[in-house]
């Protein structure tokens, strides 16, 4: 068990000591160390597991910070950062020689995001380094929305969580590059693309690949529970024993499961609030034992592009 709690200055010691810690922001949790030590990046590969292909995220307090380990950012990077930094969106921007190969696995690009969490950015603020953080979950596993999430998971390899609520958005930033003048989003996330094209115009979709990812968050299969989820659709629902499946729904209950192992995303269709609780509730329905959990995709729009995404990767493929 980690210790969970809200003070800052222990969470500046901990971090200052080359060690790592949970770190809320408004996106999900994150398991953040110093983006300049090679000791707190190396560790944040191990607890999580991660395969060391898969490049971080750095995290800092301001725009002018971001300069500290940038070579340039593009004027279309500049418009969106005015727009939407802090929140929930990372640019992935050429590096200095400060940012480790490590912590992008060798490219050239590095990912920065301003996170809108005010523990965050006070912590960010009072530090002289940026943070690594990658979601704070086991690889290929659901990411975490609260402190108890991070505990759960990681609570005997971590020593400090720094407890900042739920999160807000609840599911994880939107990554954007920016290819030969062309503005590409690399992940769908807590930024919706409308947004993001009402300020800079038609941006191209990368859809994940199993193979060779870009951003390996696209792989194909992630932000998984260990329970079956499959989509309602797939199988003869009469043919089940409805006692043993949970559901988790959009906005309408299931005429043909129980009643108490259906979970609804938003009762009143809302997609950020159906965002809010995505991954929160794909836990509570996999500690519950089903043989398996159906669910359905929410209308293709606004944060439900991000979300069907995390659903179409999280369905178990056979
Ligand atoms: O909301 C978020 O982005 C959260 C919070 C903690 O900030 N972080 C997060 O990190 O989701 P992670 O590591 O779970 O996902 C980051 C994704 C990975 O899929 C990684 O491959 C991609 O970003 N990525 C990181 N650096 C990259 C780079 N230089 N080029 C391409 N993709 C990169
Ligand atoms: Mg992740």
């Amino acid at each position: 068990m980690a210790i969970i709690g809200k003070d800052i200055k222990q969470a500046i010691d901990v971090l200052m000591a080359g060690d790592v810690l949970g770190l809320p922001t408004e996106t999900v949790y994150g398991l953040a160390g110093n983006a300049y030590n090679i000791k707190a990046i190396t560790k944040i590969f191990t607890v999580k597991n991660r395969p060391t292909f898969d490049p971080l995220i750095v995290h800092t307090s301001s725009l002018e910070r971001v300069h500290e380990f940038v070579r340039e950012i593009p004027e279309q990077a500049q418009l969106l950062a005015k727009h939407f930094m802090p929140g929930p969106l990372t640019l992935l921007l050429p590096k200095k020689e400060i940012i480790s190969d490590l912590v992008t696995s060798g490219l050239d690009m590095v990912a920065v995001r301003i996170p809108n969490h005010p523990l965050a950015l006070e912590l960010l603020i009072n530090l002289d380094f940026p943070l690594s953080a990658p979601s704070a979950n086991p690889f290929g596993y659901i990411s975490p929305t609260s402190a108890h999430h991070v505990d759960n998971q990681l609570g005997d390899k971590i020593n400090y969580i720094l407890d900042g609520g739920e999160c807000k958005v609840g599911i994880e930033s939107s990554i954007i590059g920016f290819f030969d003048g062309e503005i590409v989003v690399l992940r769908k996330g807590g930024l919706a693309i409308e947004e993001i094209e009402a300020i800079v115009g038609k941006v191209r979709i990368e859809e994940h690949s199993s193979s060779n990812p870009k951003a390996p968050g696209m792989l194909k299969s992630h932000y998984a529970p260990r329970t079956k989820l499959l989509f309602a659709a797939d199988l003869l629902l009469l043919e089940e024993d409805t006692q043993k499946i949970g559901y988790l729904g959009f906005d309408k209950i299931h005429p043909n499961i129980s009643l108490e192992n259906q979970l609804l995303l938003s009762r009143t269709g809302d997609l950020s609030e159906a965002a809010k609780n995505l991954f929160a509730y794909m836990r509570l329905l996999d500690a519950r034992g089903f043989d398996k959990i159906f669910t359905e995709l929410l209308p293709e729009k606004g944060l439900g592009r991000a979300i069907n995404d995390r659903i179409k990767r999280a369905t178990t493929k056979e």
